[in-house]
């Protein structure tokens, strides 16, 4: 079968998705669509230039009607953040891969260890009240908790570092692309290969540690029909509260823009 991703959106953020894609020739066609129609074309030829070099991807612009048969369809087409303007200000649930990914490779530089063998999430809203699962955060199976070179100091500076990444990144290139495109195409992976990859990804939380009717990040497994799996995520006292004010400050925005 065909697999097929539709990305809405050809601007920074939907055409690193697109690149990172065919760089790993992940899928067999990409579609391309923004209602800057020059965009979306200029974009799309770009991309089908760098096709010889690594692989086989079809690209092309379209329109909505496309994601009809397209086995994901990726939406980038929000405002981007502004210099100085908060992630929540921008009321944006997007799959919090990139904080988590940004914390499992400072913890990894600053161990020097491949982040690949660490295992650490930051949880809750892709924003300011998200927050690390240091009582779950191992390298191998050793706990991070119990690590000699990790001093509680080392934990606040690293997670702050990845909490304000985003904020740092934009202050000098106005906007951030590469990791979220690299993030997205993991994720689009996970979904075309069904490779049941466990994610923190933002979804329809029903009912953990007391939160339930909101979207937000938690492990989950992906495969071809999406969150295939949802796990019991174990977290301490102070993590649960910190996901309960985390879902909180997501309601509360929610219902501020259904205003
Ligand atoms: N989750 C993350 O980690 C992360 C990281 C970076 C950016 N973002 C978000 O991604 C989004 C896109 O950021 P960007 O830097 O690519 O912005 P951008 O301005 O470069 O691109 C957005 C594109 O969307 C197009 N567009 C707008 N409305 C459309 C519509 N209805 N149909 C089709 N196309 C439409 C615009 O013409 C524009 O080309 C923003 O919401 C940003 O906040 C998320």
């Amino acid at each position: 079968m065909k697999t097929k991703v539709t990305i809405i959106g050809a601007g920074m953020v939907g055409s690193t998705i697109a690149y990172s894609l065919v760089l790993q020739d992940i899928v067999d066609e990409i579609t391309l669509v923004d209602l800057n129609t020059e965009l979306a074309e200029s974009q799309v030829m770009d991309l089908q230039h760098s096709v010889p070099f690594v692989g086989r991807t079809t690209i092309n612009s379209g329109s909505y009607a496309d994601c009809s048969e397209s086995q994901v369809t990726v939406i980038t087409c929000g405002a981007a953040q502004q210099p100085g303007e908060s992630r929540l200000a921008l009321v944006q649930r997007n799959a919090a891969i990139l904080d988590s990914a940004r914390f499992r490779h400072l913890l990894g530089a600053h161990l020097d260890i491949d982040n690949r063998s660490i295992h650490a999430y930051i949880l809750g809203e892709h924003g300011d009240s998200e927050f690390p699962v240091w009582s779950g955060a191992t390298m191998g199976n050793m706990r991070l908790l119990d690590h000699q070179a990790l001093s509680d100091t080392d934990k606040e500076r690293i997670f702050e570092e990845a909490k304000n990444a985003a904020y740092t990144i934009i202050e000098g290139k106005q906007s951030t692309y590469y990791a979220i495109g690299a993030g997205c195409a993991h994720l689009i992976r996970a979904i075309v290969r069904n490779r049941k990859s466990v994610l923190s990804v933002s979804h329809l939380i029903e009912g953990i540690y007391g939160v339930e009717n909101v979207c937000l990040s938690m492990p989950v497994v992906v495969g071809r029909q999406g969150v295939v799996e949802r796990l019991d995520v174990d977290l301490s006292k102070e993590e649960q509260e910190l996901l309960q004010i985390s879902a909180a400050a997501l309601k509360a925005a929610a219902a501020e823009i259904m205003l």
